[in-house]
């Protein structure tokens, strides 16, 4: 039977991984959060007192990183150098972390082949910001989402109080995912871009449901 891999990119907080885990469900196929993975290179240097911009021990620590994907009940779980780090990485610290070691080619390499790799053996949708432009060029739907940033930085601002962790304020999230849609759209290698194929759908003012469907009649156009 034929493989399917569905691509959905776009900035932060526009509703990728809740979009991709429904569709994921809906369709039986694996979910991807290729984001968890910059996110643990970004927690293994913060933990080692690395830069997370410095280029040079950015590429030398991907050498031997040891990131496994592992799923259990449903879930993605991400696995750095043997412990599971899936909550660990949720924090704005690491979020700005991983836009910058996401700047260096030497880390995406190494990422993109562990992405490609998983893609070859299942069909999945895999979330991110360079899918359907880079990490998989013949996916089959490539979805870009997008939204409104004051709506985005407001999802995440409502995310991060339902977790009720650290205080946070909205400005502070703005300016957050403001710094990283500009990082990750500016950097050279494999930036944040719509694919020319890709199909884009703006979510500032839809719902979940509406998300899920408008993907999902794209994914039926193909098979
Ligand atoms: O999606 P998420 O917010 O978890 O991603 C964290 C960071 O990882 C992004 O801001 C981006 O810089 C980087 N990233 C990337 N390419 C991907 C996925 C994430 O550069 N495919």
């Amino acid at each position: 039977d034929r493989k399917i891999s569905i691509a959905i990119d776009g900035p932060a907080g526009a509703g990728k991984s809740t979009i991709a885990k429904i569709i994921s469900k809906k369709l039986g196929i694996l979910y991807l959060d290729t984001g968890a993975m910059y996110r643990a290179v970004a927690l293994k240097a913060i933990n080692e007192n690395i830069d997370t911009l410095d280029k040079e021990k950015l590429s030398k620590l991907v050498e031997n990183i040891d990131i496994e994907i592992v799923y259990a009940n449903d879930e993605q779980k991400i696995f750095l150098d043997g412990k599971d780090v899936s909550s660990l990485i949720r924090t704005p610290e690491v979020s700005i972390g991983a836009s910058n070691v996401a700047t260096i080619p030497d880390v995406r390499i190494k990422m993109v082949e562990l992405q490609r790799k998983i893609a070859s053996e299942n069909s999945v949708v895999m979330d991110g910001r360079d899918i359907g432009s880079y990490v998989l060029p013949d996916a089959e739907v490539k979805i870009f989402l997008n939204a409104d940033v004051r709506e985005r930085a407001k999802r995440r601002y409502l995310e991060e109080k339902a977790k009720n962790t650290k205080d946070i304020t909205f400005e502070e999230v703005l300016k957050d995912i403001e710094y990283r849609d500009k990082n990750d759209s500016s950097r050279s290698f494999a930036p944040l871009t719509k694919a020319l194929d890709a199909i884009e759908v703006d979510t500032t003012n839809m719902s979940v449901d509406e998300v899920v469907n408008t993907i999902l009649g794209h994914v039926k156009n193909y098979g």
